[in-house]
């Protein structure tokens, strides 16, 4: 569903993604883990179009969306739940939720997915009047994860759910992550946390240095690339 072809990309004049290729089926959760600034980020932002993508292509559902500005791409059916837990702080959790529909626009629809949301995260419906920050880090980034979910994507993309959060609260989200994608939403994932990404992937792709340095199913946790970049080759 989703084809990044030999993608250049970056900020302005500072080029990130060196020839990146992606493919991405229907229904797959593709994990994405290499080390910090290997362009993690940066990748799933040019799917986003919150970068530059100097040359290459990308492919969803047959079409080109390369140049297509961002909020067309949520309609197009593409969500981005941004690293470090972005919520509103000082707006309430309905409230939130309400920004991620805003871009909706029917009545209807949003009070549907609104429920949707809110029987997939009972809590945000306990906690639906009460302000964003006084939820725990786990709880916001779950937050964070509905406001995207809102949009009722076809492909999703996480940037380090579980970054900064406990054990607990880390497998609570990986728990959803599973449980989202039996829903038929295709995930694309990146972590810090190796382990964990790549025990719930279809397939994963270490990127390292703004390039694809290797692919694969789980066997790829045993690669010796893999074990220098986490685990200082052990
Ligand atoms: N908005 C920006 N403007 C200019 N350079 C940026 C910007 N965002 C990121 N970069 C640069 O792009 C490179 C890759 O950053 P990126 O955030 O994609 O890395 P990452 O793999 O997600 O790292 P991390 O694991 O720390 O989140 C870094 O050198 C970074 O300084
Ligand atoms: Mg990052």
């Amino acid at each position: 569903m989703l084809e990044i072809k030999n993608i250049f990309a970056g900020y302005g004049g500072n080029e990130i993604l060196k020839d990146v290729s992606m493919d991405v089926k229907n229904g797959e959760i593709i994990a994405i883990i290499g080390p910090n600034g290997a362009g993690k980020s940066t990748l799933l932002k040019s799917i986003f179009n919150l970068c530059q993508v100097n040359s290459g292509k990308i492919i969803f559902d047959d079409k080109d969306i390369t140049k297509l500005p961002t909020h067309d791409l949520i309609y197009e059916g593409i969500s981005f739940v941004p690293q470090g837990r972005q919520v509103f702080s000082d707006l309430t959790v309905k409230e939130n939720l309400e920004m991620g529909a805003f871009i909706i626009g029917e009545k209807e629809v949003v009070d549907r997915n609104l429920k949707m949301i809110y029987g997939f995260f009972p809590f945000l419906k306990e906690r639906e009047n009460d302000y964003a920050y006084t939820l725990s880090g786990g709880q916001q980034q779950l937050l964070a994860m509905g406001r995207a979910l809102i949009q009722d994507p076809k492909l999703l993309l996480l940037d380090e759910p579980s970054l900064g959060l406990s054990p607990k609260a880390m497998k609570e989200i990986f728990d959803k992550v599973i449980e989202i994608s039996k829903k038929g939403v295709t995930i694309i994932i990146v972590e810090q946390n190796a382990k964990a990404a790549v025990s719930i992937a279809d397939r994963t792709y270490v990127l390292e240095g703004g390039k694809i340095g290797l692919t694969g199913g789980k066997e790829i946790l045993k690669d010796k690339r893999v074990k220098n970049i986490y685990f200082g080759g052990e």
